[in-house]
């Protein structure tokens, strides 16, 4: 990969960013469409980060005006998860090694669930890599602070809903072998994957996406959103 200058994070929630906001200097902030950016600095790369709001359209609009404005290099997506993988606890770290979009659904028509009519294999549902030098890279970064056992790789599934079912959290990883439920990381999977970027999505869990966490949530969005921060700083300066 070419010298990596320009790097896009893009979080879905104010608590997501803000981490990551506190570690940029030369802090600038424009909104677009009711979509908050910040840029700055970490050490010597250009960080564009970016508030995109919840859900699949405004993560792919948000991540379409960026490429097309500030045309990163590489773009992260950070945020929460719920964990819907065996024996993943709050706190733990998913980097999603590929991304699929669970509410993606035309089985009646003879389609695997989740496949999205690329062409390719459709008794599949369509998977968006990651890049494997960021996940590496993040994860040997993550290691000097966090446990490896408190970090998992695999399958991130996206959909416009929170999962707080345990009879769903239980269907979804059966039918995607995934670990984690989030609402935006396979659709800027999708777009960076369409525009040729490379791009890393990983999680923190929040939750066990089977409403018994619910009380706890903004406590935990806030604490696990700040183990995330910490680590995505280092690989930012890093990459
Ligand atoms: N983000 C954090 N927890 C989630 C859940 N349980 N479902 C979907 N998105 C989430």
């Amino acid at each position: 990969m070419t010298m990596i200058s320009k790097i896009a994070v893009l979080g879905a929630m104010e608590c997501e960013v803000e981490e990551v906001k506190r570690y940029l200097t030369n802090l600038q902030e424009q909104v677009y469409k009711d979509l908050k950016i910040f840029t700055g600095n970490i050490n010597n790369k250009f960080i564009i980060l970016s508030q995109t709001g919840i859900g699949k359209v405004n993560a792919a609009l948000n991540c379409q005006y960026i490429i097309d404005t500030f045309t990163p290099d590489v773009i992260i997506n950070i945020g929460v998860a719920g964990g819907i993988g065996k024996g993943l606890k709050v706190g733990d770290i998913v980097i999603g090694n590929s991304l699929i979009q669970h509410d993606f659904d035309v089985s009646v028509l003879g389609y695997a669930k989740g496949y999205m009519f690329t062409g390719a294999d459709k008794d599949k549902p369509t998977k968006y890599f990651s890049d494997k030098n960021i996940a590496d890279k993040f994860k040997s970064s993550l290691l000097n602070t966090v446990k490896e056992n408190k970090i998992y790789e695999g399958i991130i599934a996206t959909g416009d809903q929170f999962v707080s079912d345990k009879k769903l959290k239980e269907e979804i990883n059966k039918t995607f072998n995934a670990l984690a439920v989030e609402m935006e990381g396979a659709a800027i999977a999708q777009v960076a994957t369409r525009n040729k970027i490379p791009f890393l999505v990983t999680r923190v869990i929040s939750d066990l996406a089977d409403g018994t966490t619910a009380e706890y949530q903004n406590v935990f969005e806030k604490e696990t959103s700040q183990i995330l921060a910490e680590a995505i700083k280092k690989v930012l300066a890093d990459l």
